[in-house]
């Protein structure tokens, strides 16, 4: 989809259309980010990765419910070093801009990664500092607004390219999270990581999750994510990318209403395929013409007029 009204700048990321693959969501091969790109993505979010090899949680991983997913994954990922070389490779192959998500069990661990990720060649970081089914990383970090500094400055100092912090929904107040994530030099803002859930087998009586618990994703959690923006974007101009729970041209432009600049989507690409990218940025290009506004920029955060 080729529309001057979809083209966007995000924290000096230029993006062709504002719609960004979530992280997780595919691997971490730059083939099947590639496959994404066919689908018509405006920039892709790698699944998040560490300074050493994780292998994860034994199966089950994910479980379906009815209108979502509940993971919880305990993010494997080969670990920076092996990841390397491909993120250089990806970086030759891909015509998007590549965003790769690191986490760390430590304020040294995220910048570590951070850098390594840098070096060879993301166009930006996301910070997980989200993830709710992994302990001592994940929310138990971008829970503790003191944390979650010490971390984005680290991060800051380490690397040269935009940082975008991953927020939690599971917290009592998001924008105080968001707020000290930008005073410590966050450039970007994802709004949000999955809503912490589980389910339970009636026949075995037993949680389905080898983990017990994980997170929801997919359409039962945008309301909430669309109120975290909302509500983020009342007292924090930085930009922000939306995620949760979209999966058509409508649920876009009611995050661009409430303040989002780009969306992330995620669970809508695991049921539908990379099509949803192509089908949102057709239905968002003529959503903007219809209404006579010129850019997506004319509608991010419209909805807060009073
Ligand atoms: C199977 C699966 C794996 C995920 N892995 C990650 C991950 O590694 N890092 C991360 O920051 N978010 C991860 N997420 C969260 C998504 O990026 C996204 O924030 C969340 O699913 C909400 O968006 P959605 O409803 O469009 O899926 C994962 C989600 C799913 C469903």
């Amino acid at each position: 989809m080729n529309s001057n009204r979809l083209n966007i700048n995000f924290a000096s990321l230029k993006l062709k259309n504002p719609t960004v693959l979530a992280s997780g969501i595919l691997g971490y091969s730059a083939e099947s980010l590639e496959s994404i790109v066919e689908g018509g993505v405006g920039a892709v979010v790698t699944k998040s990765v560490g300074v050493t090899p994780r292998i994860g949680y034994a199966n089950p991983t994910v479980v379906q419910t009815k209108c979502g997913l509940i993971n919880a994954m305990g993010l494997p990922n080969p670990g920076i070093d092996a990841y390397v070389q491909e993120i250089r490779h990806a970086k030759t192959v891909l015509p998007v801009p590549l965003i790769v998500s690191v986490y760390g069990f430590s304020v040294e661990e995220y910048a570590i990664t951070a850098k390594k990720a840098a070096e060879a060649g993301a166009d930006a970081v996301e910070l997980n500092v989200s993830c709710p089914h992994v302990k001592e990383t994940g929310s138990e970090i971008g829970q503790n607004s003191e944390t979650l500094a010490k971390v984005v400055k680290k991060v800051k100092a380490a690397v040269q390219k935009p940082v975008f912090v991953k927020l939690s929904p599971n917290v009592t107040d998001i924008v105080e999270v968001a707020e000290a994530a930008v005073k410590a030099g966050a450039d970007a803002l994802t709004a949000v990581n999955t809503v912490r859930a589980m389910a339970i087998d009636v026949e075995t009586a037993l949680p389905v999750l080898s983990n017990k618990r994980g997170g929801l994703s997919g359409p039962a959690i945008k309301p909430i994510a669309l109120r975290c923006v909302y509500d983020i974007y009342e007292k924090v101009k930085t930009p922000v990318m939306g995620c949760g729970g979209i999966t058509s041209w409508r649920d876009a432009v009611e995050f661009f209403l409430a303040g989002a600049s780009a969306v992330q989507i995620g669970t809508a690409v695991a049921f539908e395929n990379a099509g949803v990218f192509e089908a949102i940025n057709r239905g968002v290009a003529a959503y903007l013409k219809k209404k006579d506004f010129r850019s997506v920029k004319e509608i991010v955060g419209l909805s807060h007029r009073s």
